[in-house]
This record gives structure tokens, C-alpha cells and sequence, in this order.
């Protein structure tokens, strides 16, 4: 047998066994194992039964989109933060970053004025979400948030997975206090600004609500750089509270995945424990530690998205929109004339991407990002459009 005929038939060989292997992998990942016989998964029950996080929609770059869905700054990072990064030698790059990223972490003492050893870092602050419920809870310890809050709440506990208990806010927003209270968990989560409501929760309800539980309680504010309080004062009176903050929406560096949490170095210790050793890429600690240092820039930036936030909610209200109070960079509104979901698909028609979440107390809502006055000119216009056909 020649060399071309053995490599023919191996060849037809491999493509019977992909195709084999693929008809496998369509069967919803499940395989038969070879001596048993017996239909198992390749992953955990808790794996196979949840659906997973549903990111909004990224498209290209370059695209022609206004992209008014994930809460993205629709302006750009700061410029001393860029020349950092323009400037980055790749000899910088050779070796491993600092596994604690403690150039970013005295970043964050100088501009917050809190000890340095009170600061974890995270890829995001959902890494530190999901550090936490690695580290706190399980199918005994629960997690317990009130809903509609961030969807990741429920993902990350299901993946580990955590019993978790959801609790429903009412129409107006006021946190439940006492059905968290009772519930009792070993995590409890409040987003405040919250999402998708951009309410803010009044710090003494977070204070009667850390005083009430001996588990830890994450304050996440991802949006607080354009909210009007700020809890981080209840994590000097309180060992149980965890504040967490994100660059990705008032610093404008969601692409570089920064979040971090302040809390007592007694409540970080196990938390340090779970987190990966190198979370934190040596180009995000450079470049975030230039961008927590300009205060100044990304203050001038909230300031004009709150500007336009409070232009954008009264256009809307103009337009037979309910329109929720938001201390944050986007805006929850219910259209009084069409269905969200159809909103939604219009809107997408013409180039322009907002928030539909399809699930029972949100189908009929859209959350929107604050754009640039342009961008939610453009949205406007468009809504007024629709208005009249
Ligand atoms: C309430 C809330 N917390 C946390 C995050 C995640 O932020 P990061 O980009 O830092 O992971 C988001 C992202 O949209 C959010 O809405």
C-alpha cells in the first residue's frame, strides 16, 4: 500500500469518527459511556438545568449602531489613562502581573480615602460576585437579593451551586426589609442604583438591613458614579458589608474588566483565598490605576451623562412614556402605546439597540443607556416617528 492510499483511508476514517462525534455532541451534550453504557452528561446537574447568563447584544465594531443596551459611558476613557496604555512596554508583559494589582489598589485608596488593605480587586466586579458566593455559599448557605435586580445574581448560583431566594420588590422600589431579614441569607445582594430600575436604595435601609443579619451583605454600586449617595460609609461601621464598584461604567472601561470591592480586611481574607492568583492582566492594573487617578475627568463625564439622563426621561415622558426615577446611566420606561417588545424590534430596525429582558414583570419594559445628547436625539426622533405611524 502506497503512502497517498494510507493517508486516504485514515482520512476516511477521521471523518467517519467526526461525524460520529458530532452526531454525539448535537444529542444535548450527552455521551454514552463506552462500558456501561450508561446516558451521562459532561456536566453537573446544576449546569444542565440553568439557561445561563444572556449578555445584551455586541455588535462589531465599526458597526453602524447606536448602542443604547449594555450601560456602556457613551463617552470615551480618560486620556491620561490612555496615554498609560500607548505607552506599555512589552517587557512589561514578560513576566506575570502583581497577583494583588497593588498599584491599581493604591489607585483606589488615594481617590476613595480608604485603606489600602480594606480593597480586593477583580476581571469586573462580577468577579468579585462570583468570588463571593464561591466563597460564602452553597446549597445550605443562601443567597437572598430582591428582584428584578442583575440577572448574573441568580447565574452565579446557580453555577455553584447555592440556594438562592428571590425576593420581589414592589411597584415603588422600597426594599424589602423584612422578608430579607427573614430570609436569612449567607449573601445578600443589593444593587443600588439598581438594575434595570436605576433606583437607589436609602442608606438606612441598608443600615437597619446590616444590622439585622449576620451574613455578609454586597452592596454592589456599579452605578453609583452617577447616583447621588454612595454607601461606602456603612463598611467601616459594618464587618458583614462589602461595597462594590466597576470601572466599566462611570471610568469608561468596560473592555478592560475592573471591578473592585472595600470592605473590613476580615470579611476580605477568604475572599482572597478564592480568587484566581492572577486576576488581574498587568494592562488593567496600569491602565485602571491612571484612570482611578483622574477623578477630575471622570466626574466631567457623569456630570453631562446625568445632564442628559434628566433631557433624555422628560423627552420620554413627552413621548406617553413611564419613565422610573434612575440615579443611573440608563433609564427603565414602559411605552403606553405599543408593546416593549415590538418597541424593541423597531428600534433594532432602525439601528438602534436597547434592552428588552422577556421575562414575567420586565416583558413589558425597555431599559435604555444614556447616550450622548446626539444619541438620544436620534432615539427620540425615531420614537417620535413611531408615534405617529
Ligand atoms: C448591577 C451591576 N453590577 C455589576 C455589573 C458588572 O460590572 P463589571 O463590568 O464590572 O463586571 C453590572 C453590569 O452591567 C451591573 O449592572
Amino acid at each position: 500500500m502506497n503512502t497517498s492510499e494510507t493517508n486516504v483511508t485514515d482520512f476516511t476514517k477521521m471523518d467517519n469518527l467526526k461525524s460520529k462525534i458530532h452526531s454525539l455532541s448535537r444529542d444535548k451534550s450527552k455521551i454514552q459511556n463506552p462500558k456501561s453504557k450508561i446516558l451521562m452528561s459532561y456536566f453537573r446537574p446544576s449546569v444542565d438545568a440553568m439557561v445561563g447568563y444572556v449578555p445584551g447584544e455586541q455588535p462589531l465594531p465599526g458597526t453602524n449602531i447606536i448602542k443604547l443596551n449594555t450601560n456602556e459611558n457613551p463617552y470615551p476613557p480618560s486620556p491620561k489613562a490612555m496615554e498609560v496604555l500607548r505607552n506599555l512596554d512589552g517587557e512589561f508583559l514578560r513576566r506575570y502581573p502583581d497577583p494583588y494589582a497593588n498599584e491599581f489598589r493604591r489607585a483606589i485608596s488615594e481617590a476613595l480615602g480608604v485603606s489600602f488593605d480594606w480593597i480586593i480587586v477583580g476581571n469586573g466586579s462580577d468577579e468579585i460576585l462570583n468570588v463571593l458566593i464561591r466563597a460564602c455559599a452553597d446549597l445550605d448557605r443562601k443567597v437572598v437579593y430582591p428582584s428584578p435586580t442583575y440577572v448574573l445574581y441568580r447565574t452565579l448560583s446557580q453555577i455553584q451551586p447555592a440556594q438562592f431566594i428571590e425576593i420581589p420588590y414592589d411597584e415603588d422600589f422600597c426594599l424589602p426589609i423584612k422578608n430579607l431579614v427573614t430570609a436569612n441569607g449567607a449573601v445578600t445582594l443589593i444593587a443600588s442604583p439598581n438594575s434595570p430600575s436605576g433606583h437607589v436604595v436609602p442608606i438606612d435601609d441598608l443600615r437597619k438591613l446590616a444590622s439585622s443579619l449576620s451574613g455578609v451583605i454586597a452592596i454592589d454600586e456599579a452605578y453609583v458614579d452617577f447616583a447621588e449617595q454612595s454607601a461606602l460609609t456603612l463598611v467601616s461601621e459594618f464587618e458583614n458589608v462589602i461595597v462594590l464598584r466597576t470601572l466599566s461604567k462611570g471610568y469608561s472601561l468596560a473592555g478592560l474588566r475592573l471591578g473592585f470591592g472595600i470592605a473590613n480586611p476580615k470579611l476580605l481574607k477568604g475572599l482572597f483565598k478564592v480568587k484566581d492568583s492572577y486576576n488581574i492582566d498587568a494592562i488593567a492594573c496600569a491602565v485602571g490605576a491612571a484612570a482611578m487617578r483622574d477623578q477630575v475627568y471622570k466626574n466631567e463625564c457623569a456630570q453631562k451623562v446625568k445632564a442628559s439622563r434628566t433631557r433624555l426621561a422628560l423627552k420620554l415622558k413627552q413621548l406617553d412614556f413611564k419613565v422610573w426615577n434612575s440615579q443611573a446611566n440608563f433609564i427603565l420606561v414602559q411605552s403606553l402605546q405599543q408593546t416593549a417588545e415590538k418597541l424593541y424590534l423597531e428600534l433594532k430596525q432602525k439601528g438602534i439597540l436597547v434592552r428588552y429582558f422577556n421575562q414575567p414583570g420586565l416583558d413589558d419594559k425597555l431599559r435604555i443607556t444614556v447616550g450622548t445628547d446626539n444619541q438620544n436625539q436620534i432615539l427620540t426622533d425615531v420614537l417620535t416617528k413611531l408615534n405617529q405611524a
